[in-house]
């Protein structure tokens, strides 16, 4: 499965909010899960319609024995041109700024940015279907 969803305005977050929860739940996704998956992808697409204007969302299922559900979320906008001072701002404690891509850091299982100053910014989140469940400090 794979699918491919245009973001332009704030009513098309609500479109893939309910999509990517329809194949997050075919797929298997405990209800937790799938807010987890479903509050990343609606914060990346909102980043989309407030910093860079139109982009696109691809949702994937990975199968095999590592299954899992794959978004990226690319826009043609400006890019972050201080993305290295975005990261380590969302990575401090105290600060807010970031906070938005800190959460759904946080939120999924793998997060890779690349921004291109002038040419865009595509973010690509996994979420693995059966994860060791997180330990607990010991
Ligand atoms: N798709 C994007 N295009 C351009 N800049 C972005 C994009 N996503 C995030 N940014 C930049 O990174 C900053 C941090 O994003 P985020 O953590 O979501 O916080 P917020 O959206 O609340 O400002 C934003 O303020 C913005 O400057
Ligand atoms: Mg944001």
């Amino acid at each position: 499965m794979n699918t491919v969803i245009p973001i332009k305005y704030e009513w098309d977050v609500v479109n893939i909010r309910s999509k990517v929860r329809e194949m997050a739940k075919e797929m298997g996704f405990s209800e937790l899960d799938q807010s987890r998956i479903v509050q990343s992808v609606s914060e990346l697409a909102r980043n989309v319609v407030h910093h860079a204007e139109e982009g696109v969302v691809r949702v994937e299922s990975i199968e095999g024995d590592k299954p899992g559900i794959r978004i990226v979320v690319q826009d043609f906008g400006p890019g972050i041109e201080d993305l290295d001072e975005v990261i380590r701002a969302s990575e401090s404690l105290v600060s807010t700024e970031g906070y938005g891509l800190r959460q759904v850091r946080d939120l999924m299982d793998d997060f890779a940015i690349r921004a291109l100053e002038g040419k865009g910014t595509c973010v690509q989140v996994t979420k693995w279907l059966n994860a060791p469940a997180v330990k607990s400090e010991e």
